[in-house]
């Protein structure tokens, strides 16, 4: 058995087996935001994996603008039976992680593996952790669990078992900006990784010109202000007793000496005024409202005095029948006026596989992207730079 996780109380500089996970696909996005920060990586389906110290876990879950979470790998083996399975877990130093009071939830999933019932996984798992610590705490079979959070997770992968601890708590995506206002919003680290996919670093002028609630725009003004994408919100290791929390303290101050004010214009439209008064609220919420030029105006009267930049746009999918053909005229409307814009570099989300079709232009090149469970592409057009 390897065991990744040991003398944590003792020593704040222990080096972590640690993980990102991520939505399907974006697993080479974060690799290079990992390793913008510094990490050597490895990547598996839908994981990147790299070593960190506590100082670390921080850094990655405050920085990471792509990643769903940040775990530790606690332990791996491979186990058939569910003895070797409860063997292995309860070989583990459970008390070194969690306190007597921790509540310790526990996620399973199997694939292609001899032990495959999910429940069972999860529920063998759950009793060898139990035994352990009330073993180890001295307690008759019996853990209040009403303190701190300490997800696991097993995940059990060709017979090769993996037990995690989460440190993110609810995922990265929640920047803690939005506000709640119904509509069909992209996710946060979706709306990053978006831009990851184009050449956009602040530098040269960005337009979205569909921009509801405003997630590709501010999350834009972001990163052209090196804003930390987890600065408003707090993280599940917070809560871990051994966990040094000043370090998220000292890296969120740090943080705000890294951003910048200077950037390129961005600008951001809808046809639809009340969606853009959230956007502007949850740009406020952020500290990006001076930083995006919000209008109010159609697709089709949509005018730029801009050169060299990037159009951005996640337009209406029409996926029920009713709107298809309003979203394909749109998509046509789309063509008309941007195609002319031949300096710009256009990157547009769709499910529509006819989109090419109405917008009148095959696209440079389409990259196919789940958006939650909706699989989509993303159509890029290139600048036909002078
Ligand atoms: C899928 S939503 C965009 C969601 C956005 N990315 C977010 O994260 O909130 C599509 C947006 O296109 C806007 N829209 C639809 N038709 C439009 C048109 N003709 N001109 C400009 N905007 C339009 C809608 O008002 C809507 O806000």
């Amino acid at each position: 058995m390897l065991n990744f996780f040991y003398k944590i109380k003792e020593d704040n500089m222990e080096k972590f087996q640690l993980y990102a996970t991520m939505g399907a696909g974006f697993e080479s996005v974060v690799a290079k935001e990992l390793q913008a920060l510094g990490y050597e990586t490895r990547t598996e389906n839908g994981r990147v994996f790299f070593e960190g110290t506590q100082e670390d876990i921080v850094k990655t879950n405050l920085w990471l603008r792509t990643a769903d979470r940040i775990k530790i790998l606690l332990e791996e083996f491979t186990a058939t039976s569910f003895e070797e399975l409860y063997d292995q877990v309860y070989d583990y130093d459970w008390a070194g992680l969690i306190p007597v009071d921790g509540q310790f939830p526990v996620k399973g999933r199997s694939v292609k593996s001899k032990l495959h019932s999910e429940p069972n996984i999860q529920s063998i798992t759950k009793k060898a952790v139990v035994d352990k610590l009330t073993k180890q705490y001295r307690r008759r079979g019996f853990l209040p669990e009403v303190g701190a959070f300490y997800q696991l997770d097993v995940q059990i992968v060709k017979d090769l078992v993996r037990i995690s601890l989460d440190t993110t708590g609810s995922s990265l995506f929640k920047r803690g900006y939005r506000i709640e206002h119904g509509g069909a919003p992209l996710k946060e680290n979706f709306a990053a990784a978006m831009l990851k996919l184009t050449p956009f670093d602040g530098t040269h002028p960005l337009i979205d010109p569909m921009t509801g609630s405003g997630t590709i725009a501010i999350e834009a003004a972001m990163i052209a202000r090196n804003i930390a994408p987890g600065k408003l919100r707090d993280f599940a290791f917070s809560d871990f007793d051994w966990f040094n929390h000043q370090l998220l303290k000292n890296a969120k101050e740090e943080a705000l000496t890294k951003e910048t004010t200077e950037h390129a214009e961005i600008w951001a439209s809808d046809i639809d005024e009340s969606v853009l008064a959230v956007a502007k609220l949850n740009a406020n919420n952020i500290g990006v409202l001076q930083d995006i030029k919000f209008k109010q105006v159609a697709v089709k009267d949509f005018k730029t005095e801009l050169e060299n930049g990037i159009i951005i746009a996640n337009p209406p999918y029409g996926k029920r029948l009713k709107d298809e053909e309003s979203a394909r005229a749109l998509y046509h409307e789309m063509g008309e006026v941007f195609r002319p814009l031949t300096s710009f570099s256009k990157y547009y989300l769709t499910s529509d596989l006819e989109f090419e079709r109405y917008y009148g232009e095959r696209a440079t090149k389409r990259r196919k992207l789940y958006n939650g469970s909706i699989r989509t592409d993303f159509y890029q057009y290139w600048a036909k730079r002078k």
